[in-house]
């Protein structure tokens, strides 16, 4: 029959029509949507075997001859469903946590996707009598676990966080390492390539890490791009579309690496830098919008795949069946080995956090296979230049297996979940919902009373329903203590934890009023969110250690620092600078709205022991932040004023937009005039946007001035000492000198203050001293520790400048000399 493209049509959106159905059953049914549309699909395709020869005319029988025509090839699994799918599970997948558990994933999906491969190899090969090769590519192909399979299941099942992210990991890593073993054994097995274990590693390494490399590059990219197209929502949506298909093309089919991992890697830079690139509206929509075409691609993979198995189960006999078992077991012991005998020893050599035993369970039983399966079976069958035995081989022991995993395993996951425990709360969420529900409970007796007088609703009934709230509030409360095992300790667990999410979500709040720039709110984000793992892994130490490197001077930071001060190149540092100076005004801005009232919020679903210590907490964060923000604003004020006016400017402006779209919002002003409004806004933002330049200020010239000890010489000599001089700054609690060391120069203090440890007490020196003269002039070492109270700036006078210096100011001497005998008389009466 000759076939139109409206009756292709008609077969997708009849698909789609029919998978949507299923999923209100499949919430009737308890029964997982994805298994229930592969059984869909296989009664379709056992009804078109059926019905094949009936010749049905009309919409239906339109409708089965499309799906008829619907033959599902293994190109059409990897570029058009595959690139969306994993993109899509990868984007949703939080890389901190993922980064956590690096070593298990790995773990998983490299070492014990080769055991298991091997093992199914060497067993099937055995029975069977099939060539070895056949058998390896058969192990490849059934020992990954697919993510869409399980992502789908794991969706649906709401496991713990971790527990999703080991199974989602390894099934979106161990494809790549899937379909790179299977490329190098199908060239062996078409007599293409030699076989050989140190050329298989070195490909295997190439394709994985190119995979990488060519994801994050084409990710890059679009993030820059999505900075142009900022606020052309659709535009920035379609982009990430695009991201998808282009970097596994190019990766899969230009560059021959995988595929697999460079959309995986795409999704996750997109996933982590795309969140603060992207306002949080358009985030939002873009989430939306790529569920969206998971939900569309999930749903007719799975027909499709179900729709594809009677078709190539056709040959199956009792001798493949007692294969397909041989398949099974051995499939489950090698992964039983991997998860209960491999991990623990990786574990225990401290290189992945334990897994327990309920989790390594569920790993085990939730390792589904599914359409990646299926497109490199199809890959085999559609090979014309293998023997149809192999074909056929390969084709039937993996749909089979495929359907086992789906039927079976995905069926009851649930009931391994449950047997651990797994999807219930943990005694510290329960402990948190009953207070959750006292808090909200108690007071909605009495609103609810109000509400109904003011409405003038039945009192009899008001009555009788205010009264079902108050003893549900009552019971709530008397419930509170019930197997209350939780410590003063936990609570203040639970409320940083808390606090910690509310202070991420404050910064994203400051980024979406354009607050704060992009940059910094990266910044912001990763303190708040290295605050929380501190105190995932090491409790409240842990947290408080995060809280203090998150104020402290980063790499980068001491990076700027050495380039100033070793080449003379001052714009890493003034620009490091630059970033404290904000990151810390919308901390201090954070903190402050968290203390006033944040703080008030948490309190209702923590214990009143833990608020004081969290309030203490708090306190102490601000201050210490306030403190480091006082340093900088002391060295630097014209520059902390100058923020301070584009912060107020920025707040304006957000008012002013806010009072434009609620004109707009009550049809005050037409279309045409807030367009206008908002132009003439994005104009001014963009000039208040540009942040001010920070000079560092560090020409001795102008410096040299504020030291008195030169104000004796003459306009020329002071240009000639000025050269002679090297400015330096120094950030707090710097170690600028130590004792004992041998001297080499001598500083002057401009601007600044810092202090000596005597022996035995401590001297501060301020602007306009200097120090490190002594051990110049004696030749000895350093005879005090010196360190920078705050931020300073120095003059480096090295030894040799110096006695250039004095020997030809004598009256420099002089009083350089008179200093240093007051200095260490000082020291020895002491
Ligand atoms: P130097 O010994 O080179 O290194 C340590 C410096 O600390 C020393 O030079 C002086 O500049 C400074 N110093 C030592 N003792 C005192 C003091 N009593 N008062 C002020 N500064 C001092």
């Amino acid at each position: 029959m000759e076939h139109q493209l409206y009756i292709t049509v008609l077969g997708l959106a009849g698909l789609l029509g029919l998978a949507v159905l299923m999923l209100p059953a499949a919430q009737r049914l308890n029964f997982p949507y994805t298994v229930l549309l592969a059984a869909v699909g296989l009664l379709l395709g056992i009804a078109l075997e059926l019905t094949g020869e009936l010749q049905l005319g009309g919409p239906l029988g339109d409708f089965l001859a499309a799906l008829e025509n619907f033959e599902i090839t293994s190109e059409a699994v990897l570029f058009v469903f595959l690139p969306a799918l994993v993109f899509e599970s990868a984007m949703a997948i939080d890389v901190r946590r993922l980064m956590d558990d690096i070593g298990p994933i790995l773990l998983l999906a490299i070492v014990g996707l080769l055991i298991s491969t091997v093992a199914v190899g060497i067993a099937v090969h055995m029975v069977s009598g099939m060539g070895l090769v056949v058998c390896l590519l058969l192990g490849a192909i059934v020992s990954a676990t697919d993510p869409v399979a399980v992502v789908a299941i794991f969706k649906d099942l709401g496991a713990p966080k971790r527990l999703a992210i080991l199974v989602e990991g390894e099934s979106l890593f161990n494809d790549a390492t899937a379909s790179v073993v299977f490329t190098i054994l199908l060239a062996m097995l078409l007599g293409t390539a030699e076989p050989g274990l140190v050329s298989g590693i070195s490909d295997f390494l190439v394709v994985f890490v190119g995979g990488i490399a060519v994801g994050y590059v084409c990710a890059y990219l679009v993030c820059f791009l999505l900075r142009w197209l900022s606020g052309q929502e659709v535009a920035e949506i379609t982009i990430t579309i695009s991201l998808a298909y282009l970097s596994f093309i190019l990766a899969e089919h230009y560059l021959h690496v995988s595929g697999v991992m460079a959309v995986v890697t795409a999704a996750l830079v997109v996933g982590s830098i795309g969140r603060t690139t992207i306002v949080p509206r358009t985030w939002h929509a873009l989430i939306e919008t790529w569920e969206q075409i998971g939900f569309w691609a999930n749903s007719i993979i799975f027909v499709l795949v179900g729709l594809a198995v009677p078709f190539i189960l056709e040959g199956i006999g009792l001798r493949e069946v007692g294969l397909l078992a041989v398949l099974i077991v051995v499939a489950f012991v090698a992964r039983a080995f991997i998860i209960f005998v491999m991990l623990p020893v990786f574990s225990r050599t401290g290189l992945a956090e334990n897994v327990s035993t309920g989790y390594r369970s569920v790993m085990f039983w939730g390792g589904l296979r599914g359409a990646v399966s299926l497109a490199l079976a199809l890959a085999v069958m559609e090979n014309q230049t293998l023997s149809t035995e192999v074909r056929e081989f390969v084709g039937i022991l993996v749909t089979g297996f495929v359907l086992f995993t789906l039927f079976v395993n995905a069926t009851t996951i649930g009931v391994v979940l449950r047997l651990f425990g797994l999807d219930e709360l943990s005694p510290a969420d329960l402990a948190t919902r009953r207070r959750a529900l006292v808090s909200s409970l108690t007071g909605i007796g009495s609103r609810l009373e109000r509400t109904a007088l003011e409405r003038e609703l039945d009192p009899e009934l008001a009555r009788k329903a205010v009264q079902q709230y108050r003893s549900r509030a009552e019971e709530a409360r008397n419930r509170l203590d019930d197997g209350e095992e939780m410590s003063d300790d936990d609570w203040v667990h639970i409320g940083l934890t808390t606090l910690s999410t509310q202070e991420s979500n404050g910064y994203f709040r400051l980024f979406a009023d354009r607050l704060v720039a992009p940059k910094i709110a990266r910044i912001l984000l990763a303190r708040s969110n290295d605050n929380l793992d501190g105190l995932r892994a090491g409790g409240l130490e842990g947290y408080l250690a995060s809280v203090k490197r998150a104020l402290a001077f980063d790499w980068r930071f001491r990076l700027g620092l050495l380039l100033q001060r070793r080449f003379g190149i001052s714009r890493p540092l003034a620009g490091q600078l630059a970033d404290r100076f904000e990151f810390l005004l919308a901390m201090r801005t954070q903190l402050r709205e968290q203390l006033a009232d944040g703080l008030t919020q948490v309190g209702s679903v923590v214990s009143d022991g833990s608020m004081n210590r969290l309030r203490d907490i708090l306190e102490k964060r601000l201050g210490d932040t306030a403190k480091a923000l006082d340093a900088l604003e002391l060295q630097y004020p014209d520059y902390a004023k100058r923020l301070e006016e584009r912060h107020l400017g920025l707040l304006a402006l957000r008012l002013e937009r806010a009072s434009y779209d609620q004109m707009r919002r009550h049809s005050l002003i037409g279309k045409e005039i807030y367009g206008n409004l908002a132009h003439e806004l994005r104009r001014r933002f963009a000039e208040l946007n540009q942040r001010p330049r920070l000079d560092l200020g560090l020409k001795p010239e102008k410096l040299i001035h504020r030291v008195p000890f030169f104000s004796g010489l003459s306009a020329e000599r002071t240009a000639e000492v000025a050269k002679l001089l090297r400015p330096r700054l120094v950030i707090p609690g710097e170690r600028i000198l130590s004792k004992g060391e041998p001297g080499d120069a001598m500083y002057f203090i401009p601007n600044g203050v810092v202090e000596v440890s005597l022996s035995a007490d401590t001297v501060q020196l301020g602007s306009g001293d200097f120090f490190g003269e002594m051990a110049l002039l004696s030749d000895s070492p350093r005879n005090a520790d010196v360190t920078a109270k705050g931020f300073c700036d120095l003059l480096v006078l090295w030894v040799r400048d110096f006695r250039q210096l004095i020997d030809k100011d004598p009256q420099l001497r002089e009083t350089i000399e008179a200093v240093a005998k007051e200095r260490l008389d000082y020291g020895s009466a002491r």
